[in-house]
């Protein structure tokens, strides 16, 4: 009998609604553009107009739904290291991934630690990530064999259920924007200062709102505020999805 054992953690897709309506819209336009061009319906200006504006809205939607495929499996788990590897660890840090989902920083935080804790927190939105739970989360930890060092628990990024100065770096991954209003964004940005310890790091990378959490982030006494991103990757994203999908991040510290 074959052995159903998963081999490859699988950190699934982003936003899969929004995937399938790009691919499916982008199909769908990519049709009609064909049968334009094939066609002699129109005459040649009003033909020339439509084609255009159809190729245009092939590109944007196949586009948009291919970035966002690509960022889900592969630019996101290349960033997750890099950004990991800024953090200078002791591998006794306990450590929180706001917004977990099925536990890409978490896992990847684990890896570091050796006495250490990482405990993610989610909501399990499947509108935010596709077969989104913590049994992924944990099953993925169990492939990476991290779990004696990882811990789930079901909550509000707006409501952290931990005291003050507990944790030693906070991590949180295309979680905060999930949040439409600037007023609950803030609501979880003074939750992850509160938990943080003094000296601690937060690591926040999300695809917008960068500059707004680091001007939270300052007004609020964090130091060190940097941002970590790739600029030419940034400035042709940010062009090609005006503006709406440019993932960097931005690391800061909890004053002493
Ligand atoms: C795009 S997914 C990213 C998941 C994971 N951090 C990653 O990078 O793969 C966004 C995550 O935020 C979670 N989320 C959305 N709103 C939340 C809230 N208010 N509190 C906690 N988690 C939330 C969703 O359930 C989802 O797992």
């Amino acid at each position: 009998m074959a052995k159903n054992v998963q081999s490859k953690p699988n950190y699934g897709i982003d936003a899969p609604g929004l995937l399938r309506f790009f691919f499916i819209s982008g199909a769908v336009a990519l049709a009609i553009f064909l049968v334009v061009l094939f066609s002699s319906v129109l005459g040649q200006i009003p033909k020339i107009i439509v084609v255009t504006l159809l190729g245009i809205a092939v590109t944007y939607l196949l586009g948009m739904g291919c970035f966002m495929l690509y960022g889900s499996k592969v630019m996101k788990l290349k960033d997750r290291d890099k950004l990991l590897n800024l953090v200078q660890w002791s591998g006794s840090e306990l450590v929180l991934d706001v917004g977990c989902g099925r536990g890409l920083m978490l896992v990847g935080a684990a890896k570091h630690l050796t006495s250490g804790k990482a405990i993610g927190i989610d909501l399990w939105s499947q509108q935010d990530q596709a077969n989104n739970s913590s049994a992924a989360a944990l099953s993925n930890a169990a492939i990476e064999g991290v779990t004696e060092c990882v811990e789930i628990k079901t909550a509000d990024m707006r409501q952290l259920p931990f005291s003050e100065n507990y944790f030693d770096v906070v991590l949180s991954s295309w979680t905060v924007h999930n949040l439409e209003a600037k007023i609950d964004r803030e609501k979880a940005l003074s939750e992850i200062i509160r938990v943080l310890k003094p000296n601690g790091t937060v690591v926040l990378v999300d695809i917008e709102h960068q500059d707004e959490y680091a001007k939270y982030f300052e007004l609020h006494g964090m130091t060190n505020i940097q941002f970590y991103n790739n600029p030419i990757r940034d400035v042709i994203l940010k062009a090609l999805t005006f503006g709406s999908f440019a993932p960097s991040a931005v690391l800061a510290c909890k004053a002493a």
